[in-house]
């Protein structure tokens, strides 16, 4: 395992208590830096706390909030980002997913997933900034091939997170100039996630989807937490505005033949 210091970094993990996100705040914390996570459940937040400073986190933190309640989530910012001495990298990756056709799905289900995804991204932006080590942060969200690809039963889903990405865009340019950097991420399918046992359910699907990605196996978490890292480091100090796939290839192609096929797997009436 390649080690990088991140002993001087203040990092925040938004959504960071389960699957992806857990795995980011984990290597950041594994390599020195001091974490924040949060998500709904105090539960889950503890539980991520303890792990955190088991692995070596300089100080693990962590506060419970939802991110459609600005005034929460902007508390517990607060207060984290005082104890810490501001942030140096967030990481913005609370999300709700679950598979449905737009015909079935009343205007508050498709809502939930946009409140969540899309205006929770916002939130966690609009809160962060004025609490960033300046210049120099960098602020990563974390997209999904929905924001390119559609997908049967994934409307709300492609939606929120074509938003994101496009929030991702224009904050690089607002941000830019006082030297915060802002980019996405694009997960592929990822082992052992909650995403996707939503998205693929039976061991059919599962094969299915491994078959389609060009590297013929799904990430894991670690996976996704090496990008942030670079992005976070010196190495990454030009990039600014990038949409960056993670996922063995999964975009160019692979992803529309299987989403496709499990889409109608669920919803045969496709
Ligand atoms: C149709 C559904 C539904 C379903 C919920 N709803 N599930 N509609 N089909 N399967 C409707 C509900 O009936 C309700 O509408 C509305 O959605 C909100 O549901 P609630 O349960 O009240 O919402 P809430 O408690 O806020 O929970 C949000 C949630 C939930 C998104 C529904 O699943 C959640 O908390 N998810 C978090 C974890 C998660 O989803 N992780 C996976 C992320 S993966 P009505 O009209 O009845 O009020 C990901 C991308 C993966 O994001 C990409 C892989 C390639
Ligand atoms: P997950 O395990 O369900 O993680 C979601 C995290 O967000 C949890 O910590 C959850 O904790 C928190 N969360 C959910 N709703 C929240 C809310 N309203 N407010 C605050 N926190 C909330 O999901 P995952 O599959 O690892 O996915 C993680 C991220 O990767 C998501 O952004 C997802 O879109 C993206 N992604 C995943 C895949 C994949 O293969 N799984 C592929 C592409 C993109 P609480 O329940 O405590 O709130």
């Amino acid at each position: 395992m390649i080690t990088i210091d991140c002993s001087a970094l203040n990092v925040v993990v938004v959504g960071g208590t389960s699957g992806i996100n857990r795995g980011i705040a984990e290597l950041f914390a594994s390599q020195g830096a001091s974490v924040v996570v949060a998500s709904r459940s105090q539960d889950k937040v503890d539980d991520t706390v303890a792990a955190l400073t088991e692995l070596g986190a300089k100080k693990a933190l962590g506060f419970a909030a939802d991110v459609r309640d600005y005034d929460a989530l902007e508390q517990g910012l607060k207060a984290t980002a005082q104890v810490l001495g501001g942030f140096d990298v967030v990481v913005s990756g609370a999300a709700g997913n679950f598979p449905a056709l737009v015909n079935g799905m009343s205007p508050n289900a498709f809502k939930s997933v946009i409140d969540i995804d899309l205006l929770g991204t916002f939130h966690v932006m609009r809160a962060v900034y004025p609490l960033l080590n300046k210049p120099g942060a960098s602020v990563i969200n974390i997209s999904a091939p929905q924001a390119q690809m559609p997908m049967i039963a994934q409307a709300h889903v492609c939606a929120a997170k074509a938003g994101v990405d496009m929030i991702t865009r224009n904050l690089a340019n607002e941000w830019g100039p006082s030297g915060v950097r802002v980019n996405s991420i694009i997960p592929g399918p990822i082992a052992g996630t909650e995403g996707m046992a939503r998205l693929a359910p039976t061991p059919a699907a599962i094969k299915a989807c491994e078959n389609s990605v060009p590297l013929k196996r799904f990430g894991e978490p670690s996976d996704i937490a090496n990008a942030c890292v670079f992005l976070s480091s010196p190495l990454a100090g030009y990039i600014n505005g990038a949409i960056i796939p993670v996922d063995g290839g999964w975009l160019h192609g692979g992803m529309a033949v299987v989403a496709d096929g499990i889409g109608k797997m669920m919803f045969p009436q496709q």
